[in-house]
């Protein structure tokens, strides 16, 4: 099931940095016994958004208890301006727990050493027998990419394997991705997009007839909550009520 919460765009990184703290602390509670599993969107959008994280989690967040992975990561080294967990690891400075892709390995031995880290430390496991993250963060490429799963690439097509190689079809950069099945068995999926650059590719995911095709709707259908938490400016060429919730 998909839903959409549109927030004015000066607002949209606090209210959703607000909605990820908010949602961190309802699963701690509920689970004081284990620990809590996300994976964090990479891109530029949501630096902002971790940023606020930061300024919103309570001093007495138990960020011990939370394990934070990266939903897909560039081959580049940790420190470089566009690693994704650079990035992460700059504005979540509290993080006690955030695990690295090691892109100093070749990305097959990349891959597959992520995935072991993943079943070694996701505890929880769905039904599916695959483990299971509490909460998938993913950005949307303006081509309708989701992590680094490209259209008509053949990490889309991935059904075993939970972590895989891809590449960036325009630059060729070596990537690491979730792949569909990690995703799907995830308790939510949450769709961060913001920026009128953004407002077409919604438009072909969201606004005209379902059934999109595109790497983020398949996503977000395989999902088994999906919640898109979209700019107004990114929203702007979705009809009224498309399905979801209003602006707040
Ligand atoms: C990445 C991503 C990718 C990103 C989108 C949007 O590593 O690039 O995870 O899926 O979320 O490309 O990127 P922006 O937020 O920079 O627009």
């Amino acid at each position: 099931m998909n839903s959409f919460i549109v927030h004015p765009d000066e607002f949209w990184a606090h209210r959703v940095a607000a909605f990820l703290v908010d949602t961190l602390q309802r699963l701690l509670a509920a689970q004081p016994k284990r620990e809590v599993f996300a994976a964090l969107a990479g891109g530029s959008t949501p630096a902002s958004v971790y940023s606020y994280v930061t300024l919103l989690a309570p001093l007495d967040f138990e960020w011990q208890r939370v394990h934070l992975f990266v939903s897909d990561e560039r081959m580049v080294p940790l420190d470089h301006p566009e690693s994704n967990y650079g990035m992460a690891r700059e504005r979540l400075a509290a993080a006690r727990h955030l695990h690295p892709v090691a892109t100093d390995l070749p990305v097959e031995q990349a891959a597959r050493q992520y995935e072991q880290r993943i079943r070694d430390t996701v505890t929880q496991v769905a039904p599916s027998g695959t483990p299971q993250f509490d909460l998938v963060l993913l950005g949307l490429g303006e081509d309708g990419h989701t992590a680094s799963l490209f259209p008509g690439s053949p990490a889309l097509a991935e059904t075993a394997r939970l972590v895989t190689p891809a590449a960036h079809p325009q630059s060729g950069q070596a990537r690491v991705s979730f792949t569909l099945p990690l995703i799907a068995a995830a308790r939510q999926a949450v769709f961060l997009v913001s920026g009128s650059t953004k407002a077409m590719v919604m438009r072909r995911l969201w606004g005209e007839s379902s059934g999109s095709t595109l790497p983020a709707a398949l996503a977000s259908d395989a999902a088994q909550e999906a919640l898109w938490l979209v700019s107004r400016d990114a929203a702007e060429h979705l009809p009224a009520g498309s399905s979801g919730g209003g602006a707040s």
